[in-house]
């Protein structure tokens, strides 16, 4: 997600997750081969399985930056066919590429040409009043067609004229039945659902129809809904789970304590702390002292030189509120 799923949000996922898939944000064709590619491709050894999202409509382009997303060892290529901003739009990317489902098959096919690494379509139910179900069929049938073998569906059609990219997240309806449909029509490709999914009871259920869930806005607003998703939807030991039972609140401390030690050393080679602290901000939720680990990383964070006391101080008040002995038990 632009803007929100940067390495260091990623680097903070991964303490609470070691198998969900993260996703890059979005990156044009434009900013990959010409950009800093260090500043852009760089992520943390320990980051995968991690897909690079690209924005682009030039087969030739799309060819080129997927085999430098390769080459930065990103497990798999996503082409962005979703996205409905009015800037994506003329550049001519994004959801209006779902008109164009030859051009869009072209790209992928020229992707798959230049990598190993599998190339994905994330798309929309489809756009303006081309949204039945037959469209998304036809879709998906001709960018099949040309090699791609998994898309990400968000189930709910764009309209590219009159809604902003807001309200194109929230007013169209979700039909997530479209999606189920796609996975019975086509067995053989890897479907995934998106929109509107807050829980793991939620993918779970979902993951009885389609082959993937992706969670967007859950997941940056209120990162800890992923603390079970190694146990719960993999069958696998979290990263946190030390063989104890252990609170959750206990868990999210090591959480942080953990990116309070990533946050210094980053800051120590010049970023910013508070360009990382932001993704710390919503990690407690609806506990007592979340609002005042809120505001103090939102307040302190500007200028903060030592990330170790900014988050020590913020779970303070965290353990302070809830009064509980039995956490501070596990503080180093
Ligand atoms: C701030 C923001 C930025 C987003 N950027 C991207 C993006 O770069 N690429 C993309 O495929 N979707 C992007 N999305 C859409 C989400 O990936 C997702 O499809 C959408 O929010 C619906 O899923 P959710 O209800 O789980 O959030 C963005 C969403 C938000 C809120």
């Amino acid at each position: 997600m632009m803007e929100l799923t940067d390495r260091h949000y990623r680097y903070l996922m991964r303490r609470l997750t070691r198998c969900t898939v993260l996703y890059t944000e979005m990156l044009t064709t434009a900013a990959v081969l010409n950009g800093d590619k260090e500043y852009l491709l760089g992520k943390d050894a320990g980051d995968n399985p991690v897909v690079l999202q690209l924005g682009g409509s030039d087969p030739i382009a799309l060819a080129e930056a997927a085999s430098i997303g390769e080459a930065w060892r990103y497990d798999a290529i996503n082409l962005n066919v979703g996205c409905p901003s009015d800037r994506v739009k003329s550049g001519r990317f994004g959801a209006c590429l779902m008109a164009e489902p030859e051009l869009v098959g072209n790209c992928v096919q020229a992707m798959q040409a230049a990598v190993n690494i599998p190339v994905t379509v994330k798309c929309r139910l489809g756009i303006d009043r081309e949204d039945s179900y037959e469209a998304l069929s036809s879709f998906v049938n001709t960018v099949a067609s040309k090699g791609c073998r998994h898309f990400i569906v968000h189930a709910r059609k764009a309209w590219l004229d009159g809604l902003s990219p807001k309200e194109n997240r929230t007013i169209p309806p979700l039909r997530y039945e479209y999606v189920y449909r796609l996975k019975e029509e086509f067995p053989s490709l890897k479907i995934d659902i998106n929109g509107g999914i807050v829980s793991l009871d939620e993918t779970t259920e979902h993951l009885r129809h389609v082959d993937g869930v992706m969670i967007g806005r859950e997941a940056y607003y209120n990162p800890s809904c992923l603390l079970q998703a190694d146990s719960l939807v993999y069958g696998q030991t979290g990263p946190h789970n030390q063989g104890h039972e252990r609170s959750e609140t206990a868990m999210l401390a090591d959480v942080a304590r953990d990116f309070a030690q990533y946050m210094q050393s980053q800051y120590e080679s010049g970023v910013r702390i508070n360009a990382m602290s932001r993704h710390l901000v919503a990690l407690y939720q609806s506990i007592p002292g979340a609002r005042l680990w809120r505001r103090h990383l939102s307040e302190h964070a500007s200028g903060a030189q030592d990330a170790i006391e900014l988050v020590d101080t913020a779970l303070s008040y965290v353990f302070d509120a809830n009064q509980s002995v039995t956490e501070r038990r596990y503080a180093p």
